[in-house]
């Protein structure tokens, strides 16, 4: 028996991911099922587009009122700080990476609540095997935020193992969408370069044009989460930790597969400090344990990812450039 949704709290809800999650999940359990919260104002989708709360999860007794409210059984716990932006706040990344989902894990323990935590390639470091990493191996991350990330494993294990209560989560490769910006990860160029393709024709990539990192596309990353979660308990062996993998490219492919639509497209390559944390990454994940314990399959590659971003983001710019001119003044 797949598991059911009753009603829904999404932290972290206006980021990159919650920004196409919420909808999703209100499409699928109801508009009036689904507290979208942040700790910050919602902006479209999510605004005006069922309820909303502003919380800052690391206020825990602010997010038990919320929950009790709402009548809550299940946590998509999203809100985190990325990777490049925790190497610049590393104990805000502590306190609302590990803290906040402590506080969270604690809440789903008293509340008898099912939780969704998504965890990132990057728990992986410089002494995991860059190809086809395997399920288990080596966690020795570089970043604060990798830290955070295997902190946050293994937390959610001990709270299965100790408790017995239900928490799943997944290691999300770079996520490529074309609605919220990404949050100040190391990934973001895959994001930023489409934009840049489809309003000025060039781009410069803070990475090497060689860097060759695991990437999915949103659609693929927003079923994942779901098809985690409705999977029936008793078929899983593992909890808070699935690899899960859909394509891997540098940034020298990628331009390539966009100049094929966009033919004139210069890409420029200037290498910052995200280089190092990129360089810390493996370039391709073995997802074997997602697909036999709950079916993964993705169903986007790199060509199928760049036809769709393209035809969205220039779908999107004709749309606001029609509504800025018909906004225009008219002449007599
Ligand atoms: N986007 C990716 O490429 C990627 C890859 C791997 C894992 N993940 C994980 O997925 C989750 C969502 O990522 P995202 O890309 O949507 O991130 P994001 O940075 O776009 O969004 C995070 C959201 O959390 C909110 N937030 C930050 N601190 C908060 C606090 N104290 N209280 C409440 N809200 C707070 C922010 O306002 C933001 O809207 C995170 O756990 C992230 O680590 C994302």
């Amino acid at each position: 028996m797949p598991e059911k949704m009753g009603r829904i709290i999404v932290t972290g809800a206006c980021g990159q991911i919650g920004t196409e999650l919420v909808p999703e999940l209100r499409r699928r359990y109801g508009q009036e099922n689904v507290l979208a919260t942040d700790i910050r104002g919602p902006t479209e989708p999510l605004a005006g587009s069922g309820p909303f709360a502003l919380v800052d999860v690391t206020d825990r007794a602010g997010l038990a009122r919320l929950i009790e409210r709402h009548k809550i059984d299940t946590v998509y716990h999203l809100a985190a700080i990325l990777s490049a932006r925790g190497e610049r706040e590393p104990e805000r990344a502590w306190e609302v990476n590990v803290e906040g989902l402590r506080k969270i894990l604690e809440l789903a323990r008293e509340h008898g609540l099912r939780l969704f935590w998504p965890s990132s390639i990057a728990i992986f470091g410089p002494a995991t095997p860059k190809e086809n990493v395997p399920q288990e191996t080596v966690l020795c991350p570089t970043t604060i935020y990798g830290i955070t990330k295997v902190a946050g494993e293994l937390l959610c294990d001990y709270y299965f193992h100790r408790f017995g209560f239900d928490v799943r989560g997944l290691r999300y490769p770079g996520i490529i969408s074309s609605e919220a910006p990404p949050g100040g990860g190391t990934t973001d160029y895959a994001v930023e370069i489409f934009h840049a393709a489809v309003r000025e024709g060039r781009y410069t990539c803070f990475l090497r044009e060689d860097t060759v990192l695991p990437m999915m596309f949103m659609p693929d990353a927003i079923r994942a989460a779901i098809e985690l979660m409705e999977a029936p308990l008793a078929r899983l062996k593992h909890h808070a930790n699935f690899n899960v993998a859909a394509m891997s490219f540098s940034p020298a492919e990628l331009a390539a597969e966009i100049r094929r639509h966009i033919p004139e497209f210069v890409c420029d390559f200037e290498p910052d400090a995200r280089q190092a944390i990129a360089d810390s990454w493996p370039r391709t994940i073995d997802d074997t344990a997602a697909r036999e314990e709950w079916g993964w399959r993705p169903r986007y590659d790199l060509k199928s990812m760049v036809a769709a971003m393209l035809t969205r983001l220039s779908e999107r710019y004709a749309r606001s450039s029609a509504a800025q001119e018909h906004q225009q003044p008219r002449g007599s």
